[in-house]
């Protein structure tokens, strides 16, 4: 049939504090609208109550902005795909009823999608210029929910080798920012301010955990324990040194996560490495994953920076994936606040 030369799937996200919708045509996407949801940065943090009515409010205009930039016409989709889980449960609940109302009204397959398998697999999304990993290869999924090294042996065989006792690593860049003034989400401002910082100008202590976990939450303490006592001598102190305190923390936070995923690339052999997840926007880490190529052999992998924060994009090539393994869901498959990422 002409019609199933082109695959159109819609993808919804909602486990957080964006509302998104893309539109999938056979592993290229179409459109991908997100809307950020601004009232949480009154707050310093997320708060998920206000986050589900923001979706609530989102959900329609978004989706249909979606489907009009794709240039379709919602009967044009041939399967409806949603974040499943994990992540805030009021704001999953708007994305999956919606989906599940949608796919009723078109008569169309609904596809339940792993958020954190998402995030893996945004890098099969069809890009120029765009290498796609092989299998094997170990994603570092760096967000502000979680810290994973994934092994990844295909689409849908992912395995946790390390990941995070405490806090995530956006977390870390987050609170870190908070303790300094700034505003939430302050991962991309240390960013900012740590381009024209000296990295060496403070020492942070490193957390010691045992093989291939994370632990951030101890880092976040001595960095509060170290402000506090510099203010105390100098009230200036942030506002005289705030570069070079980004720049210092973000290179801790940097070198964190490499003496891990080095490790990883040791014990199991595995050279292409990929990185996944919001904080993976973050240019230091982008510019040191880079540097390994020459220095360790490595072939490293890293996303267009739009499918790194949560996107619907990422959302709706899992659901292109599944769709070609006839892997559909239930209507009464329920949204989940938590989920592994080796759960299908
Ligand atoms: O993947 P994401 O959008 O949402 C979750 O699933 O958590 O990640 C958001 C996190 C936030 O903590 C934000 O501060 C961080 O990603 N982030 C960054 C940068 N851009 C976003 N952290 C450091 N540097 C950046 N450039
Ligand atoms: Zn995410």
């Amino acid at each position: 049939m002409i019609r199933d030369k082109f695959i159109y799937i819609l993808g919804i996200e909602s486990s957080c504090d964006d509302t998104s919708a893309a539109v999938i045509c056979n592993g290229k996407i179409l459109s991908n609208v997100v809307a950020n949801q601004e009232i949480h940065a009154k707050y310093g943090g997320v708060v998920p109550e206000l986050a589900s009515r923001a979706h609530q409010q989102n959900i329609v205009p978004v989706v249909q902005q979606a489907i009009q930039q794709a240039n379709i016409d919602k009967k044009d989709l041939n399967a409806i795909a949603f974040t499943r889980g994990p992540g805030l449960m009021g704001s999953l609940l708007v994305g999956s009823s919606f989906a599940k109302s949608l796919s009723f009204g078109l008569n169309i397959p609904l596809i339940a999608v792993n958020h954190m398998q998402a995030h893996v697999l945004a890098h099969f999304i069809e890009e120029e210029n765009q290498q796609k990993p092989p299998f094997p290869f170990l994603c570092l999924t760096i967000s502000g929910g979680h810290t994973q090294i994934v092994k990844v042996t295909s689409y849908f065989n992912m395995e946790i080798l390390g990941e995070t006792l405490d806090d995530a690593v956006g977390e870390a860049f987050d609170k870190s920012a908070k303790i300094l003034g700034l505003p939430y989400p302050g991962g991309p401002l240390i960013d900012k301010y740590a381009k024209s910082g000296d990295p060496d100008s403070f020492e942070f202590t490193k957390p010691r955990v045992e093989g291939l976990n994370f632990s951030f939450s101890g880092l976040k303490t001595g960095i509060l324990y170290f402000i506090q006592k510099k203010v105390k001598e100098n009230p200036d102190f942030i506002d005289e040194n705030l570069h070079d305190i980004c720049a210092s923390i973000q290179r801790t936070i940097v070198e964190i996560l490499f003496d891990k995923i080095t490790k990883a690339v040791k014990q199991t052999g595995i050279q292409h490495i990929a990185i996944a997840g919001g904080v993976s926007a973050n240019s230091e880490i982008r510019k040191v994953l880079k540097s390994m190529e020459e220095k360790h052999g490595w072939t490293t992998y890293v996303p267009k920076f739009e499918y790194t924060t949560d996107n619907a994009a990422m959302i709706a090539v899992v659901g292109y994936l599944k769709y070609l393994e006839n892997d559909f869901s239930r209507e009464s498959t329920s949204a989940t606040a938590r989920l592994k990422v080796s759960h299908r």
